[in-house]
């Protein structure tokens, strides 16, 4: 085992799902960077021992020493549910946490991100990240990974680079025969359950919820271009934001999919379920904010088994080297 606990240096933090998937594997996160005051006040409501630096990435100058450099920096550019535009002045912030990275030298990093920073017109970003840290010492490894494989009750693929400086790290693989657990099981209690935290629906227009109630599970409202959600498989992706009008205009807000019996969309604790958050996990800020981080977080579950499979071959790594300076 590690002598000393992993610290982790978070950037681009969010609501705080990457981080907390990272706990459960045993690591620490002791520094957080996001300049979304929402946010912010998330993080600081949940993990108040957690230090925050609520301000934009490109001021932020770390002090101190981290074990992993961790995070996902904004994905609107690369994202192919956007207009996914290459000149995206967010596309470029992966660079902020190159620089971070070259000027703590971390033992490890996760970045992470939506599987269209893979796709051609967006690659030349991956690569050029990829040769700075090779250049640096570090070895990476990339691939894109299903959340639900990794029992989160959602289909989410999201892709992620893990570097390790002398070694190389690697991505978890599906565990055989695991079951994909269904959005009923995940959610299905909340319907009697008006008290959970961040749960209260949204009331919809008497014709919204005429249309609704119609619909069947995995049928889609071509107005509202939004679908009922099976109960038996795993969600849809959970977006941060943005959604359809009647006549097909682009609204802002929350608008996650419609729930799997009840004429309404999922609120934002369903979501964050769906997201595999606990229910301990309280976000702040308006609804439109809470949704925005629930739809924009790594699944904690999926933090955790990247985590897991990342802390196993640091610590194998420290030890082998730790071995070999004393003679051992
Ligand atoms: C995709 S989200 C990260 C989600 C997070 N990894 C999680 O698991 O919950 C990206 C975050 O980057 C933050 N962000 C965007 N531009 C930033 C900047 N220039 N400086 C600091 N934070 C920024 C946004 O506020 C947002 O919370």
């Amino acid at each position: 085992m590690a002598k000393h606990r992993l610290r982790v240096l978070s950037l681009f933090t969010g609501g705080g799902g990457l981080d907390i998937g990272l706990e459960m594997a045993g690591l620490d996160t002791v520094m957080c960077v996001d300049h979304d005051p929402e946010s912010c006040a998330t993080i600081r409501h949940n993990r108040p021992e957690w230090s925050v630096f609520e301000g934009d990435v490109r001021e932020f100058q770390p002090e101190g020493e981290f074990d992993l450099v961790v995070g996902g920096p904004p994905c609107q550019g690369f994202s192919t549910a956007g207009k996914g535009n290459p000149d995206d002045p967010r596309n470029f912030l992966w660079r902020e946490y190159f620089r971070i990275v070259e000027q703590t030298r971390p033992k490890a990093l996760l970045l992470e991100n939506v599987a269209g920073m893979a796709n051609a017109k967006n690659k030349h970003h991956l690569d050029e990240f990829i040769s700075h840290l090779n250049l640096l010492g570090y070895q990476v490894e990339v691939g894109i990974l299903n959340a639900a494989d990794f029992g989160v009750p959602q289909a989410r693929k999201r892709l992620f680079v893990l570097a390790g400086l002398g070694w190389k790290p690697h991505l978890p693989t599906k565990k055989k025969g695991a079951q994909h657990v269904s959005a009923a099981e995940a959610i299905g209690d909340l319907i009697n359950n008006p008290n959970a935290p961040n749960h209260e629906p949204n009331q919809h227009a008497e014709h919204v919820v005429a249309r609704w109630k119609n619909l069947k599970e995995g049928e889609v409202d071509p107005n509202y271009r939004r679908g009922r959600i099976y109960s038996d498989r795993p969600s849809p992706t959970i977006r941060a934001g943005g959604g359809f009008g009647p006549k097909g205009d682009h609204l802002a807000g929350f608008h996650p999919p419609i729930h799997y019996t009840l004429p309404r969309q999922l609120t934002v604790r369903e979501s964050a379920r769906i997201q595999s958050f606990p229910d301990s996990w309280v976000f702040k800020g308006s609804k439109t904010a809470q949704g925005r981080q629930v739809g924009n977080a790594v699944p904690p579950l999926l933090g955790r088994a990247v985590g897991e499979s990342l802390k196993k071959g640091l610590v194998s790594f420290l030890e082998e080297n730790s071995g070999r300076k004393s003679g051992t």
